[in-house]
């Protein structure tokens, strides 16, 4: 890993090993390769779509607008990387991700100086306390069964006054989602399927119910201030996803 310097000193200073548990495997349909795969060619073959016309100019508005300079980013669940070359400007991005298969891709795709792309988990991210200025987590949320874990997780790794940049479900529209999915399966926690996207379906998918007052008030309870709150992706009268922005107070 080239060694490069930032405000806290060289990036390798930041990254701590942790072992990913089997469970971590176990419940992310996204470790198995062929999801993997799926997701992305799914992911590269979106044109013009929500992610370009939405996703990318919201992130890349959020760090234009960071005090520090060069800010250390981390991208929890990065999945292949893809946002590492959507965003510019941060003086380092690590993008965390469990899937092997995924990290691999990254660095085939994505590989740059500045860009790190590590294995760890969301409920235990590789990093020391207070090594990021910013956190993003993309679509990622919902597929989590344990998410107070990994908002402690993102509260631990941010520095004080750090921004996130949170994309989840919006959960004002399950029956949207709902109708997204086939051969269906639904109990108290979550529901689980294959999953239509705009370009390539995925075979399995994991959606844990999570209202959206519900999040924004965990994030707060682990003090991380939603500041602004945007809603896009609009089917059939409902959006899909929510977007939540604000800092570690
Ligand atoms: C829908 S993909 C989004 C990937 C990427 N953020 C993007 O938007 O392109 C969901 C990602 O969450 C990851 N994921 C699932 N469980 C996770 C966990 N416990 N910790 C971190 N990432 C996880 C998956 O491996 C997958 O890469």
């Amino acid at each position: 890993m080239s060694k490069i310097f930032s405000a806290m000193g060289r990036i390798e200073d930041l990254l701590i090993p942790v072992d990913l548990g089997d469970q971590d495997d176990a419940e992310n349909p996204f470790a198995l390769p062929n999801v993997s795969e799926e997701w992305v060619s799914s992911v590269e073959g979106e044109k013009d779509l929500w992610r370009d016309r939405v996703l990318y100019p919201a992130m890349r508005t959020w760090i234009s607008e960071f005090s520090v300079k060069e800010p250390i980013i981390v991208d929890v669940g990065a999945g292949q990387g893809r946002s590492s070359t959507e965003i510019d400007g941060y003086g380092a991005y690590i993008g965390v991700e469990p899937s092997s298969f995924l990290v691999e891709r990254a660095i085939e795709l994505y590989a740059a100086s500045r860009r790190y792309f590590v294995r760890g988990s969301a409920y235990r991210l590789p990093l020391v306390d207070g090594a990021a200025d910013g956190v993003i987590a993309v679509n990622v949320l919902f597929h989590l069964a344990r998410l107070e874990d990994a908002v402690k997780e993102i509260a631990r790794v941010l520095k004080p006054g750090g921004k996130f940049f949170i994309n989840t479900a919006d959960n004002d529209a399950l029956e949207i989602w709902k109708s997204l999915y086939t051969n269906l399966q639904i109990d108290e926690a979550k529901m689980q399927g294959a999953i239509r996207t705009p370009v390539r379906g995925l075979s399995l998918n994991t959606f844990y119910f999570q209202p959206n007052q519900y999040v924004i008030d965990l994030l707060d309870r682990h003090g991380l201030r939603v500041r602004r709150i945007a809603k896009s992706c609009e089917k059939d009268g409902h959006t899909l996803f929510i977007t939540l922005e604000g800092e570690k107070t």
